[in-house]
């Protein structure tokens, strides 16, 4: 009996710390690997038109953490700042290949903004460097 209080009173403590844990970074349960077809990204896009690259295949528009009650959450966490320095030099022509901003032209500024809406969020799984290497296989 000596033994089961202090057990319990750490279980307690450790899921209080685990359900602050999920509200803080945010609940997922699956990631959404979400590509698009660019001449419909640009055709329903509301960025000036000049800046468009229609490509005609397929490009990546992020890995999205997400749950099942609501797809597009979480977003906007609470993490690192993105830092373009930790694009992995060697894969950042495949990237700019293969995720390029299509509406903007600045392909480095549609990755820091998928990082901050999206990535922010599921960080203690994958960090930036990772999801580099996710994005590129
Ligand atoms: C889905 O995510 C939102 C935002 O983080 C959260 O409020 C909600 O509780 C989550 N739902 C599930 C079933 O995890
Ligand atoms: C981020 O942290 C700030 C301060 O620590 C807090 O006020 C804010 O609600 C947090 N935002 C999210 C989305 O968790
Ligand atoms: C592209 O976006 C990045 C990140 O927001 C920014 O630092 C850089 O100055 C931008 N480049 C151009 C040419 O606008």
């Amino acid at each position: 009996m000596a033994m089961l209080k202090p057990s319990l009173a750490f279980l307690v403590l450790a899921f209080a710390f685990f359900l602050c844990f999920i509200m803080s970074t945010g609940s997922y349960v699956y990631f959404q690997f979400v590509q698009q077809w660019p001449p419909t990204t640009c055709r329903l896009s509301s960025k000036p038109s000049h800046q468009h690259r229609p490509f005609q295949r397929f490009t990546i528009h992020g890995l999205w953490p997400s749950n099942y009650s609501n797809p597009r959450k979480p977003s906007n966490c609470n993490g690192s700042q993105f830092d373009d320095r930790k694009v992995y030099p060697d894969l950042r022509s495949d990237l700019k290949r293969s995720w390029p901003d299509v509406e903007g032209g600045n392909d480095t500024k549609f990755w820091e903004g998928e990082w901050n809406k999206h990535g922010k969020c599921s960080e203690q799984t994958l960090n930036q460097f990772h999801v580099d290497v996710v994005q590129y296989y």
